[in-house]
């Protein structure tokens, strides 16, 4: 099982297989060069600076080469300053000590990671759903991703007028790419253009902003609208992937002309790294946005449920974790004996309800083969005779690909994972129960033989529910700053995709020739679009409001999420303060502001040094203030304990605004939460709002003794005016889960 579950994880990243997900730099260059990132803080204010000339004069001074064509990658010269090169060790040695470089880390490979999610948590269709469509035409929205296919339906500019006039960017995808009014940019970091063969970046912006399209299905599954949350909005699409990775010197630099041309907010489905922020292109591109206003919604990754392993860390990155909706695609296997089992994937072809045989692999083993490697269908395993023609029975996820090559029919295995996917040939995931009782029945009958039908829609009560392959906090950087920030759909979930790209990412085109517009991906890079989407239509309503005062509006009025069943793994270290719940957000009574000092004062606090702060901010900072990071203005509280059975105090200090009503009376409610029980005390317990921005701070003092050192204690703060819940979840843990 432990064998089976680690081979299907790679399956819930779908993404991770085919994209390099070594922490080693890319070493690109035979001369022993590599490309690293030469990274010069803040652009100067003066106006005679000329970033290109000075990029260029500082390569020229360390290769000692006055040409130095080939050497420069790239330059960074909208939003900050700095470049991308090729160097030897020595001169990066020397680059590094020159004035004005921050810093010089090597370029590295990062992972990428409907549409009725959007009913499924409230954001209904047409006018059920109050929208203020004059300013969502005006919200752009930047996706840095694999590119997109400009020709898909849910990127057609029917009924848009020209770009917002605050618009400053480009269409420059190149050759036959072309832009329109609802997509309206295109950049390519990439050499390959920005049409999107890869299908991450296509699926990803239609989520979060495609137009409604109706009567759309894979192959009949999952028919229904598929849309965005802000169809009125525009998107600039940001292309920093190739099929083996996606580097942080293209991420910053798509952060870097994205601040520039005028997005309100910035989508990014890639992760890859838990590195401290200074040495993360995310967290630096993201901190530069934060300070221009703009929020950087971003996936979680796809390391779950193993405790700690999140990279999507850094308190102004509003940090996405995936999880299921109420609809779920299952398909049945009919054995011989009559009996169904359900299973789970997303099944198109149709073999008629005929039944085939059953073999086992180990009964098709080779010789060669011992039976636990010939049982999970291995690779030289199995005998192809025995396989072709019938269905391929396996204890491993991996079998699939075996039975593919091997000309079996189809496949049946253990599904360790609790979703469905495509695959190029008929399959079905069976529970740990039902695969036994299928080994069974084929152990016991002289000719056991099934039918694998085609994938059938189920309402599923037990949603939202986070999906294992989701990362988990805590967090491994500011270990009182809870992550995820919060869970959103991202499995089974049908959306854009371009014609031209597999369906099942290793597999190459000539495996699986359908072409779909739309299709069905996993992965919380699916999941961070809803977000993104979500926030963009908090914005229509709010077009002033700061990242933090939107991210706070979602944290604060996402559902409740229950820490039930598989014990660590689905505690907030899985779903942060809950999952999204667009319209309440909309209004959300009071936020948790923090401001770009704030998060200078929270890195102060961490007690980075100089060279640190100016690689993160950009500037030069002297500390003036530190705070712990606690007592960042974070619409969620946490605090790792040192000691198990210690008895502890820790005190949170807060300071929410009132964006609600003038006039307004909260009162403190102290919801429990789960494991040990903690005392919190809110001092003052009543908040009276004189007038809408009147700000109030207050403390909360959380004490308890004999923690679970193996799980996260919890409860939750409720400030409530009759009207507005602003729910704040309270996490305290020790190292113990380790
Ligand atoms: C442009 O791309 C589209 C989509 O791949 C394709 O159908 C069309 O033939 C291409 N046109 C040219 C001139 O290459
Ligand atoms: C999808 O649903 C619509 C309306 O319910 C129906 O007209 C259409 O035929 C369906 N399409 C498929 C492929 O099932
Ligand atoms: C298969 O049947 C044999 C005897 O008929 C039994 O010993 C064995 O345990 C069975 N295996 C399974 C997996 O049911
Ligand atoms: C319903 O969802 C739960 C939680 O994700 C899952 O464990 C269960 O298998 C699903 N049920 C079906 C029939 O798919
Ligand atoms: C894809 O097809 C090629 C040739 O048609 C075959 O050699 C290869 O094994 C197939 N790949 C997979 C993963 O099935
Ligand atoms: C996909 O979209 C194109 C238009 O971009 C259309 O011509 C084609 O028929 C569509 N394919 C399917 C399978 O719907
Ligand atoms: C959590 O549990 C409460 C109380 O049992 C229940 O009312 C609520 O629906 C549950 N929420 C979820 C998301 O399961
Ligand atoms: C600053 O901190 C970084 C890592 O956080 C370290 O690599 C560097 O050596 C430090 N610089 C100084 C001058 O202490
Ligand atoms: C807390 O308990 C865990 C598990 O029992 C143990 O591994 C850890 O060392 C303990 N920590 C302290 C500080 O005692
Ligand atoms: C708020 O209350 C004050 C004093 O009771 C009153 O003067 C003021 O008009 C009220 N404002 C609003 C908007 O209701
Ligand atoms: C620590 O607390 C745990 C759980 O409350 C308890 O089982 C254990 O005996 C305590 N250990 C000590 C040394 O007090």
């Amino acid at each position: 099982m432990a064998k089976g579950a680690a081979s299907f994880s790679l399956f819930s990243c779908l993404f991770a297989l085919f994209l390099i997900s070594s922490v080693s730099a890319v070493t690109d260059d035979p001369q022993d060069k590599q490309v690293y990132v030469v990274y010069m803080g803040s652009l100067p204010s003066r106006v005679e600076y000329t970033p290109m000339s000075h990029h260029t004069s500082i390569l020229q001074e360390v290769t000692g080469e006055s040409s130095i064509g080939g050497r420069l990658v790239r330059s960074y010269k909208r939003s900050f300053n700095g470049f991308a090169a090729r160097l030897t060790e020595a001169e990066r040695e020397r680059v590094a000590e020159m004035e004005g470089v921050v810093s010089v880390f090597p370029n590295k490979n990062y992972k990428i990671q409907t549409t009725r999610s959007w009913d499924f948590m409230g954001l209904k269709e047409g006018k059920n759903t109050k929208r203020n469509l004059a300013v969502e035409s005006d919200t752009i929205v930047g996706v840095i991703d694999t590119g997109i296919w400009p020709e898909s339906e849910s990127f057609s500019d029917k009924g848009f007028g020209p770009p917002p006039k605050k618009w400053k960017g480009v269409c420059s995808g190149g050759k036959n790419f072309t832009c329109n009014n609802k997509l309206i940019g295109a950049r390519d970091y990439t050499g390959g253009g920005v049409r999107d063969s890869i299908g991450h970046g296509t699926h990803t912006a239609s989520i979060a902003t495609g137009n409604a399209v109706a009567d759309i299905s894979f192959f009949g599954i999952g028919n229904g609208t598929v849309r965005g949350a802000v169809p009125a909005s525009r998107i600039a699409a940001y292309n920093v992937c190739l099929r083996k990775g996606c580097t942080s010197e293209a991420i910053l630099s798509a952060f870097d002309d994205a601040i520039a041309d005028g997005v309100d907010l910035i989508t990014l489905s890639i992760d890859g790294y838990t590195f401290p922020f200074e040495q993360e292109p995310t967290a630096i591109g993201a901190f530069h946005a934060m300070a221009k206003g703009i929020l950087t919604v971003n996936s979680a990754d796809n390391s779950g449920p193993t405790p700690g392993l999140i990279s999507s860390v850094a308190p102004w990155i509003f940090s996405v974790g995936a999880s299921t909706t109420n609809r779920g695609f299952v398909n049945k296997v009919v054995l011989g004996n009559g009996k169904t089992l359900v299973g789970k994937s997303v099944n198109a072809f149709d073999l008629k309800g005929k039944k085939y045989p059953l073999v086992y692999g180990k009964s098709a083993a080779l010789p060669t083969c011992d039976t636990e490697s010939a049982k999970q269908c291995l690779e030289r395993c199995l005998d192809e005779s025995l396989v072709k023609g019938n269905i391929l029975v396996c204890d491993n996820y991996d079998g699939l690909k075996i039975a593919h090559s091997m000309g079996a029919v189809a496949s049946i295995f253990v599904n360790p994972e609790d979703y469905a996917a495509v695959h190029v040939l008929p399959f079905s995931a069976l529970s740990q129960d039902d695969f036994a009782s299928l080994v069974s029945y084929i152990n016991s009958t002289k000719s056991p033989e099934a039918a694998v039908l085609t994938t059938e829609t189920i309402f599923n009560q037990t949603a939202p529910k986070v999906v294992s392959f989701s990362a988990r906090g805590p967090n491994a950087i500011a270990s009182d700053i809870l992550k995820p920030d919060i869970t959103a759909p991202g499995v089974e979930i049908l959306s854009a995709y371009p014609p031209v790209a597999s369906l099942i990412p290793p597999y190459k085109k000539e495996n699986d020739t359908r072409h779909v517009n739309y299709t069905v991906l996993a992965g919380t890079s699916i999941a961070c679009p809803h977000v993104a989407g979500a926030a963009a239509y908090v914005k229509t309503f709010h077009p002033e409001w700061s990242p933090s005062m939107i991210k706070s509006a979602i944290m604060t009025t996402a559902w409740l999420m229950n820490a039930t069943g598989t014990g660590f793994a689905s505690t907030e270290f899985s779903y942060g303060a809950g999952h999204v719940d667009p319209v309440a957000a909309v209004n959300p009574g009071l936020v948790y502001e923090s401001t770009k000092s704030d998060h200078i004062a929270f890195l102060c606090g961490m007690n980075l040094n100089a060279t640190a702060l100016k690689l993160i901010s950009g500037e030069a900072i002297t500390c003036t203030e530190k705070i712990l990071q606690r007592n960042l203005n974070y619409p969620s509280m946490s605090a790792k304990i040192t000691g198990n059975n210690s008895s502890f105090t820790i005190t949170f200090i807060r300071t929410v605004t009132n964006v609600g009503a003038p006039n307004s009376t909260y009162k403190s409610k102290v919801l429990a939460g789960h494991e040990s029980k903690l005392s919190v005390k809110v001092s003052p317990s009543v908040l009276s709002m004189k007038s809408v921005n009147e700000k109030q701070s207050f403390t909360v003092t959380v004490s308890g003794s004999n923690l679970n050192p193996k799980l996260p204690s919890s409860a939750n703060l409720i400030w409530f005016d009759g009207t507005h819940k602003v729910r704040s979840p309270i996490v305290v843990y020790t190292d113990g889960y380790k």
